[in-house]
């Protein structure tokens, strides 16, 4: 099956989809984007995704390409065309394309790029067997909260993971304290079972999983303190998760090499990872 790319007002073979070369996206990862899961045909938290969005760009004072009613039509026709029932959408929106200066350009329209793939959501089988994480130094720019495509010291970090096959890379402040994942929340429960996972602020991107298991973990009357935690604490942790929009909630039974727990899914992460799927179930809100 022949995938199918929207750039700028037309659907493209997705092999031959360009943007031009002094798009700004390309030059000085001056976007933002978005991946939003696609569960069983249905958008996971489509207006919390698209409210980020213009969090991100507004931010940036990077105009809308297009009004929200007409992004989603486009988002949409983009999953219909590529038959996607499980797997992701991914929307890009770049200031456009102008003769290279470091100023915002006076009359660029801002690009707006959107793909689809079929893929694992949450995948069951990985939720099973949990996953190993390394831990790395965190050298991005102080403000991870916008999600932009500048994305170099999160691939520098993945690869590192890879290189230690490991599946993700925690990154650490000059504190010694996590703050998020390459491209997944941090979260560990302690000894006492309560939840801890960073505060949303400037250092990390507010995931929109992260803010769903908010709800879940709140309406199921657990305890959950949002504020940073170190490397150690990680380590001597009862158990650990990650969470993203591809992963759901994704037990962490190796941190650094060493076990966390008994080195097997946390109970908890397992009923949360369970909790999760049926959410996402539930489809766009
Ligand atoms: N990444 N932190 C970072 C740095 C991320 O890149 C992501 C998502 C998250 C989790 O956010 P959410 O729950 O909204 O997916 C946290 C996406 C999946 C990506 O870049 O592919």
């Amino acid at each position: 099956m022949s995938r199918v790319a929207y750039v700028n007002g037309r659907y493209l073979p997705h092999r031959s989809s360009r943007v031009h070369i002094e798009d700004r996206g390309f030059q000085f990862a001056d976007s933002v984007y978005e991946v939003i899961a696609i569960r069983a045909g249905q958008f996971v938290d489509e207006e919390r995704h698209l409210a980020r969005l213009k969090r991100s760009r507004e931010a940036l004072e990077l105009s809308a390409p297009m009004s929200d009613a007409a992004l989603k039509t486009v988002l949409r026709e983009t999953v219909r065309r590529n038959h996607v029932a499980d797997g992701i959408v991914y929307l890009q929106v770049t200031r456009g394309a102008a003769p290279r200066e470091f100023a915002f350009p006076k009359r660029a329209r801002p690009s707006l790029i959107v793909t689809a793939r079929a893929q694992a959501i949450a995948d069951p089988a990985l939720i099973e067997r949990g996953v190993a994480v390394i831990t790395v130094p965190d050298l991005r720019w102080k403000r991870p909260d916008i999600k932009s495509v500048s994305l170099l010291p999160n691939v520098l970090a993945k690869q590192q993971a890879k290189y230690a096959d490991a599946y993700e890379a925690w990154q650490v402040d000059a504190y010694g304290n996590v703050t998020e994942g390459t491209s997944s929340n941090a979260w560990v429960v302690n000894g006492v079972g309560e939840v801890v996972t960073r505060q949303a602020d400037h250092s990390i991107l507010n995931g929109v999983t992260r803010l769903g298991l908010i709800d879940i973990i709140e309406r199921a009357g657990l305890r959950l303190v949002e504020r940073p935690f170190s490397v150690s604490e990680a380590r001597a942790a009862r158990e650990a998760f990650l969470t993203s929009s591809t992963n759901g909630v994704l037990p962490v039974v190796r941190i650094d090499g060493g076990a966390v727990g008994d080195g097997r899914p946390g109970s908890l992460a397992v009923t949360l990872a369970a909790a999760y799927r049926r959410y996402m179930a539930e489809g766009t809100r």
